[in-house]
């Protein structure tokens, strides 16, 4: 089922829903475009049925898609954004945004008391945009991305 996303997006026909097999093939299009090093199509596959695999939909068109999920580590519950994306063409409209909100209530639905993501060193507008949701970088880890970059580990409380 399909819900209006309020806040950002709204009235412009923006829904966030979660994926379907259907998506897929989109999500792999975006994914491609986004980034240097994308995911294949099976490690989305793998994520199908998992309700922190989101999908935006804007003007009937999949524009954008988000990947989380929960795993209990030292005692905690911790949440943990493994990819988000928004299509090129989509970019600056609040898609991220309306993902972001989305992902985080969804984990803390499930149980998350916090939420870390990586997110390569030089991607400002994606730095930025998690510091707007409260993500504080925790820590650096060197050559964490194949072409050896450093990855920013972020992370922040969810209450
Ligand atoms: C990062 C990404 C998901 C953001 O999605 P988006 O729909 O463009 O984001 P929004 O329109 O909701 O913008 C939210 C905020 O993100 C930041 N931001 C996003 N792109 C930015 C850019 N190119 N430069 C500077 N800030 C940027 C801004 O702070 C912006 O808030 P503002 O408009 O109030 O300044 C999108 O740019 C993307 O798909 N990038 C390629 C993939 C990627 O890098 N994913 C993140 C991996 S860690």
């Amino acid at each position: 089922m399909t819900t209006p996303v309020s806040g950002a997006g709204d009235g412009n026909g923006l829904s966030i829903r979660p994926a379907e097999r259907a998506d897929l093939l989109a999500v792999v299009r975006i994914e491609n475009e986004s980034f240097p090093q994308p995911w294949p199509y099976d490690a989305f596959e793998r994520f199908l049925g998992e309700p922190g695999f989101l999908i935006a939909v804007r003007g009937g068109e999949i524009a954008g898609y988000a990947i989380s999920d929960v795993s209990r580590t030292y005692g905690r519950q911790l949440g943990h954004l493994k990819d988000i994306a928004v299509h090129p063409d989509h970019r600056g409209e609040g898609i991220g945004t309306a993902l972001l909100r989305r992902t985080l209530a969804v984990l803390a639905a499930h149980g998350a008391d916090s939420v870390k993501l990586e997110a390569r060193r030089s991607n400002e507008g994606a730095k930025r945009l998690y510091r707007q949701f409260g993500f504080e970088p925790l820590r650096r880890v060197p050559g964490y991305y194949e072409n050896g970059e450093d990855a920013i580990v972020m992370i922040r409380k969810l209450d």
